[in-house]
């Protein structure tokens, strides 16, 4: 049997690259992992117990020992999980520690699925860097702001556009500033801006950058 294929998809938060990853994989019929929820599990964890999501030692524990029922846990996805996710995913050791489990994924998809389409900031440059298909999704800043703003009124969660704009804003700096695998475009990667699209758009565009290169 041939190794699966591996799709990798990177950009900022809100730049609709986890909706774009779940349609392709779901057309594809890939098995689909947001790398994201694995900081946010590491962080979850140490919240949960009460450490300081600086403390390098208690973060690599939690990220050696991932507890990924709790991957659909409604507190993955809140502003302060987020917030103690990024400050997380700054520390090399903690990075270090959840390669494995993400290689592992798109090496041998679940279900044995023909491919994988993982989602993060350093899957075409550092977890999967030999993936025939690379996308770098990115919008501007406010388009980007917007849509999260909507997702979190929609889950009923207090906030302003500014203060959400702000916060984006402050997250690309540690994202692309910071010393292990800063958040950027692998050379080979296809640049995908999704300020002006639509999702369906997005996926049309996104659909026909990949198919000379494997069959969709
Ligand atoms: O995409 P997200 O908001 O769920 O990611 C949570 C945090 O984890 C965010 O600050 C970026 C970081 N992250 C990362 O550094 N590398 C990844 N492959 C995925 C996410």
């Amino acid at each position: 049997m041939s190794a699966p294929v591996v799709i990798a998809i990177d950009g900022p938060a809100a730049a609709g690259k986890g909706t774009l990853a779940r349609r392709l994989a779901a057309h594809l019929g890939y098995a689909y992992l947001d790398t994201g929820a694995l900081y946010r599990l590491v962080a979850l964890q140490l919240l949960l117990t009460g450490a300081d999501p600086g403390d390098v030692t208690a973060a690599v524990t939690a990220a050696q020992n991932l507890d990924t029922s709790r991957f659909d846990d409604p507190q993955l996805r809140t502003d302060r999980v987020g917030a103690a996710a990024s400050r997380i995913a700054a520390l090399g050791e903690v990075r270090q520690a959840l390669v494995g489990f993400q290689r592992q994924f798109a090496a041998h998809p679940p279900g044995k699925a023909p491919g994988a389409v993982l989602d993060g900031r350093d899957i075409g440059t550092v977890i999967c860097p030999d993936a025939p298909v690379k996308l770098f999704v990115t919008a501007s800043p406010p388009a980007r702001a917007r849509r999260r703003y909507l997702e979190l009124i929609e889950r009923g969660e207090a906030a302003t556009e500014a203060e959400v704009l702000a916060d984006l804003q402050a997250r690309d700096t540690r994202d692309q500033t910071r010393a292990s695998a800063p958040l950027r475009p692998a050379q080979d990667a296809h640049l995908l801006d999704t300020t002006n699209l639509a999702i369906d758009d997005a996926f049309a565009v996104a659909l026909a950058a990949i198919s000379g290169k494997i069959a969709t």
